[in-house]
């Protein structure tokens, strides 16, 4: 059964090694204890953790501002894999959007991440535009998606 913990000041120093090792383990440019300790301090930025019993098997990180939702980070442990703890997360994010009245989500993935643009693509979201050689580490390029869920413009 899993569940989502929403990750704070509070719970923050009982979660971070599990979410750093599970980031180090998705990302060639890992964030670091501190990035994620911005993201907490940061009222823009939510942390949610999925929860299966006791330990932490992966994360979303999202911001809401000016009426929209912006998708910054999410990984899964490699050993929780492929059993929908992503589509989970995603799913929770975007039904967030609904309650709130949100009606745009937009994220920026690797090109070469298939994984999770199939999943995003799952959830309805398009390829709205290219980044070129976006991330500094391989030179890759930057996929721009949006989901909207009501009309209107999205400002990136
Ligand atoms: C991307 C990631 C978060 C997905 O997590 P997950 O919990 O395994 O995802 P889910 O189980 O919800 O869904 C995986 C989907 O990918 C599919 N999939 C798995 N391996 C695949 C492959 N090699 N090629 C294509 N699709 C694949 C699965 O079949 C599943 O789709 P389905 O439900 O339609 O069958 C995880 O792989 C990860 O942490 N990757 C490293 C970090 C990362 O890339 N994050 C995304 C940044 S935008």
């Amino acid at each position: 059964m899993s569940s989502l913990a929403v990750i704070s000041q509070g719970n923050y120093a009982l979660h971070i090694a599990d979410i750093l090792e599970i980031e180090n383990l998705s990302f060639p440019t890992p964030w670091s204890y501190e990035s994620f300790l911005e993201e907490i301090r940061n009222p823009v930025s939510h942390l949610w953790g999925i929860m299966e019993d006791e330990s932490l098997s992966g994360y979303a990180c999202f911001w809401i501002f000016h009426s929209e939702i912006q998708i910054i980070n999410i990984a899964v442990h490699p050993s929780k894999r492929n059993r929908g703890l992503a589509q989970f997360l995603v799913d929770n994010i975007v039904k967030t959007a609904t309650f709130n009245g949100i009606g745009a989500l937009w994220l920026e993935v690797r090109e070469s991440n298939h994984i999770a643009k199939r999943i995003y693509e799952k959830f309805g979201f398009r390829e709205i535009h290219r980044r070129r050689h976006y991330y500094r580490d391989t030179r890759e390029d930057a996929i721009v998606m949006s989901l909207m869920l009501f009309e209107r413009r999205i400002a990136i």
